[in-house]
Order: structure tokens, then C-alpha cells, then sequence
């Protein structure tokens, strides 16, 4: 039940927001429908994409979401766990990977997507989870520096059906959150899988 999972309530201007951490069973089709229409307004480049399915190349096992007084959802974010493969000695190291982080334009800069990533690392140190990834455009270094997330010089690897191990698309830079490791082993860094 969504009513069992609520995480923080917070007073935007306009707003109390109620912030939920769900598990991927539990999000229903009309949930489903509600954040796929929330994900096409927040990234219209991917509209037709999102049309279809909430997630992007890996199935979330859990969602953070932020609901207006209305019970309309303004914020999300679906968390993959992965395990990737690092440095020379071939490491194991447990990620919660981000994906359609996002905070509709009337809620934008009131802290909320701050609160968000709070949630969503919560609960990725309750999963004894080692740290979180995420790719993002450079201009969003910023946004998550303020929360807590350093960038990350390593080369990055995905691999997919199409070609196989690249490194990811060089539009973007990876970036770290802390949970049981406090800094990730030295070296490259397999995804194991594609992106997400
Ligand atoms: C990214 C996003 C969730 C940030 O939410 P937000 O509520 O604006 O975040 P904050 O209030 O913490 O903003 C912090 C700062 O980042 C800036 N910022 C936000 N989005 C930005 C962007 N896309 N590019 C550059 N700067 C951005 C804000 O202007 C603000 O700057 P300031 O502190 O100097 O005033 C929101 O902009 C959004 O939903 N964007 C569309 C979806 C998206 O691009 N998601 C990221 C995918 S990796």
C-alpha cells in the first residue's frame, strides 16, 4: 500500500508534498500510466519513448514519488540495483542506479528534488546497497553536487545488444553518492548490462 510507504511530508509555497518510496511490484497500472505522463512533460525528447513504458533500459526495483495535496504526482525517480565490475581486480560493487529523476516546473527549486535523492538514498543504504551511479549532462553537476554527488573521472562501460561494450555515450559524466563505501575502487567501470 502506497499509504504505508510514505517517507517525509514537506510545505512547498503553494503545496504539502507528501513523498512515498515504493516498491516496483507495488506501483499499479494507473501508477504506471500517471508517472509515464509525468516523464514525457519532464523530457519531451523521449515523449514517445515514455508513452510506452516508465523505465528506461532496466526495470526500477523501487520509486521514489511526491505527491501535491491533490494527490497528483509532481516528482520521481525509479532506483535499478546492479551489481558493476571495477578496476583491474575485477570488484563487484552494488549500485542503486537513478533514472527519470525528475520535478515538474511548478515545484522546481523549492528543495524537493533535494528531498527526493534523500529518499531515494535512504532507502538504498537500508538495502545495504554500496553506493549510488547516475549519468547525467554536465550542466546538472551542479544540481546533484548540492546533493551530495561527485562526479567521477573513470571510463564507463555498458554493453548491449546492438554493439556490444562501448563506453557511454560521451555526452554524459557519471556521478557517485556514498552508501556502505565511502569511495569506489580505482579503475574502469563495466555496468555489467546497459545503462540505465
Ligand atoms: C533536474 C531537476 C529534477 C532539478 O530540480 P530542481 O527543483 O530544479 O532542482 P533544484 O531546486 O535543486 O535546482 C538547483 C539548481 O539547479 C538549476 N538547474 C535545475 N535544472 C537545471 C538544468 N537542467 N540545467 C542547469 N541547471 C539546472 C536550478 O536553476 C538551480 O540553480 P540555482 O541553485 O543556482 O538557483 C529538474 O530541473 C527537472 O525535472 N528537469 C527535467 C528532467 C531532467 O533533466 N532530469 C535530470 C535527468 S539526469
Amino acid at each position: 500500500m502506497i499509504g504505508d510507504s510514505i517517507k517525509t511530508r514537506m510545505a512547498t509555497k503553494d503545496n504539502d508534498i507528501s513523498l512515498f518510496v515504493i516498491k516496483e511490484q507495488d506501483i499499479t497500472p494507473q501508477l504506471d500510466r500517471v508517472i509515464r505522463e509525468m516523464l514525457v512533460v519532464c523530457f519531451p525528447a523521449d515523449r514517445e519513448y515514455f508513452q510506452r513504458q516508465s523505465f528506461w533500459h532496466s526495470p526500477a526495483v523501487y520509486r521514489v514519488i511526491g505527491k501535491n495535496d491533490k494527490s497528483s504526482i509532481v516528482a520521481h525517480t525509479a532506483i535499478v540495483e546492479r551489481n558493476v565490475i571495477i578496476g583491474p581486480d575485477l570488484l563487484k560493487v552494488r549500485v542503486a542506479g537513478i533514472q527519470g529523476f525528475c520535478v515538474l516546473q511548478d515545484y522546481r527549486c523549492t528543495g524537493l528534488s533535494n528531498k527526493m535523492m534523500s529518499a531515494a538514498m535512504d532507502e538504498g543504504s537500508r538495502r545495504s546497497l554500496d553506493a549510488g551511479l547516475l549519468f547525467c549532462r554536465e550542466q546538472l553537476e551542479k544540481v546533484y553536487n548540492g546533493m551530495g554527488w561527485r562526479k567521477l573521472d573513470a571510463s564507463v562501460y555498458l554493453t548491449d545488444d546492438k554493439n556490444g561494450k562501448t563506453l557511454i555515450p560521451s555526452r554524459n559524466i557519471t556521478m557517485f553518492y556514498p552508501l556502505n563505501a565511502k569511495q569506489l575502487p580505482a579503475g574502469d567501470i563495466d555496468l555489467a548490462g546497459n545503462d540505465w
